[in-house]
């Protein structure tokens, strides 16, 4: 038996029901080429009621903008929509393609990182909210505003909070430090900026802390306080994404993992992933040094939990922040992306080819290339699925690296060596689970002129209870 770690990943009953049924995922590769993406967004009702259901235990005015930059369909946008989500855009075309699927601009928030020209005449002509980040930006506003003789709705990027007299860097927004100053000069001294209509404060903070987060509302809810005083009132303060969302199943699996990381890269025990890359550890002159630089695939306190967490948190004072948001009239506004898309998506993928290479490992090389599963950290930590298309009698285990199409000996889907009790045969198929927030579309890229993967929306309505290729509708026709 391997002693290789698994890493088994939370797969809803739709995954489930997905893999039993070979024969349409055999007929949907073959109409849309490999891979495929699959999208089935009832989960997002049950991520949506997570959030929900907290802003209402603590009696808050509150919104849920979507983040749909975690992912490019359509599909999800429209889910998103039909629970009364807003919608946070990214870009001139996630902004302009939100309109044309109906969504009234004010259900649309603006937080794109660069601002063209195109993107802030069609927010403001549209009187959708921009959350303006620089100067330049609010410049930008102000001309365009006045060109359409249109008051702009603003909020303010806030960035560059305390915690623990730590001060958090970020190449977004406003300093915290700064930015009383600059709007006492400019907004408040001085007609400048005088087509812009302040609403509210904003931060998106790198990482996953509960802690970080509640600092900074704290700071912003203090910043009102002081607005408030100057004339300017503060309607809402948006707390951004990276809200933790749980992949896996086991938390014993989890450390087991780490624990084997370690050793492996201390070359205690045999390499677990590729090259033994250390996934943020290394060992210099036999000691180990660096952490894992992965998402925490396995957590305790996720979605709805983490957000309670921040508001119940009390920061020099006897009231928590929801109280303290509520005393205030605040309105507490959130735009989760990946934690939304929480077991909505799978990406299947075909076996190409089987070969050992010079060391004797097992390399299968499946029809897609690394960006079309692409963490943004150092990799996807979630044991795959195979379908084998033939019935296997007896297991023959084997311990395989799944391999993809680009040029480039780092395109390795997985870092990890992943045990499977057979060898895949050509033509099966791979399931990697759980994929769409960011693992399918945030980096894919078109090299080597491969077509992007189709993104498919299944619609479980079943006829007799049985499962169809023509329930699955490519995205592009929606
Ligand atoms: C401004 C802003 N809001 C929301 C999000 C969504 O974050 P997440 O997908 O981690 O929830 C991001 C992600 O980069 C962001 O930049």
């Amino acid at each position: 038996m391997s002693t290789l770690p698994t890493l088994t990943p939370i797969t809803s009953a739709w995954m489930q029901e997905l893999m039993e049924e070979k024969t349409v995922l055999n007929e949907l590769l073959a109409k849309h080429g490999s891979p495929i993406n699959i999208h089935q967004t009832d989960a997002m009702a049950y991520n949506f009621n997570s959030y929900r259901k907290v802003f209402e235990e603590f009696g808050l005015k509150y919104k849920i903008f979507f983040a749909r930059k975690a992912n490019k369909t359509k599909g999800v946008v429209q889910k998103a929509h039909a629970l009364g989500m807003g919608i946070d855009t990214a870009s001139y075309q996630e902004y302009a393609q939100c309109l044309d699927m109906g969504i009234p601009p004010s259900d649309l928030i603006v937080t794109a990182a660069v601002k063209n020209r195109k993107l802030v005449e069609k927010a403001i002509q549209n009187g959708s909210l921009l959350i303006l980040d620089n100067e330049d930006e609010c410049a930008l506003v102000q001309a365009v505003a006045s060109a359409q003789d249109k008051k702009a709705k603003i909020g303010f990027r806030v960035s560059g909070f305390f915690v623990n007299e730590k001060k958090l860097y970020s190449r977004f927004g406003f300093d915290l430090l700064d930015i009383d100053d600059f709007i006492s000069a400019n907004f408040l001294g001085s007609e400048k900026f005088n087509y812009l209509e302040y609403k509210g404060l904003h931060f998106h903070l790198n990482g996953y802390s509960i802690e970080e987060r509640s600092y900074a509302l704290t700071q912003c809810l203090a910043f009102s306080q002081l607005l408030s005083k100057k004339g300017m009132k503060t309607e809402f303060i948006d707390i951004g994404g990276g809200i933790l969302m749980n992949y896996l199943k086991y938390e014993t699996e989890w450390e087991y993992f780490h624990q084997q990381l370690r050793k492996a890269v201390s070359r205690k025990v045999d390499p677990i992933t590729y090259g033994n890359q250390g996934l943020g550890f290394e060992a210099v002159n036999g000691d180990l040094h660096g952490e894992l630089k992965t998402y925490p695939f396995w957590n305790a306190v996720s979605k709805g939990d983490f957000l309670r967490e921040i508001l119940s948190y009390k920061i020099h004072s006897s009231e928590n922040l929801a109280e303290v948001s509520n005393n205030l009239s605040i309105e507490i506004r959130m735009e989760p992306g990946r934690s939304m898309l929480d077991q909505v998506g799978v990406t299947v993928a075909k076996v190409a080819f089987r070969k050992q290479d010079s060391t004797g490992d097992w390399l299968v090389g499946l029809e897609m290339n690394m960006t079309q599963m692409l963490s943004g950290s150092a990799d996807f930590l979630l044991d795959p699925f195979v379908l084998y298309q033939e019935e296997q009698s007896e297991e023959q285990p084997v311990e395989v690296y799944f391999t993809g199409a680009y040029c480039l000996e780092r395109d390795i889907l997985l870092k990890r060596k992943i045990a499977l009790p057979n060898l895949p045969q050509v033509g099966d198929l791979v399931i990697f689970v759980n994929t769409a927030g960011y693992m399918m579309h945030f980096f894919e890229s078109s090299a080597h002129l491969f077509p992007l993967a189709t993104n498919l929306i299944w619609n479980r309505s079943t006829e007799n209870g049985r499962i169809n290729s023509a329930h699955f509708q490519n995205d592009e026709n929606l």
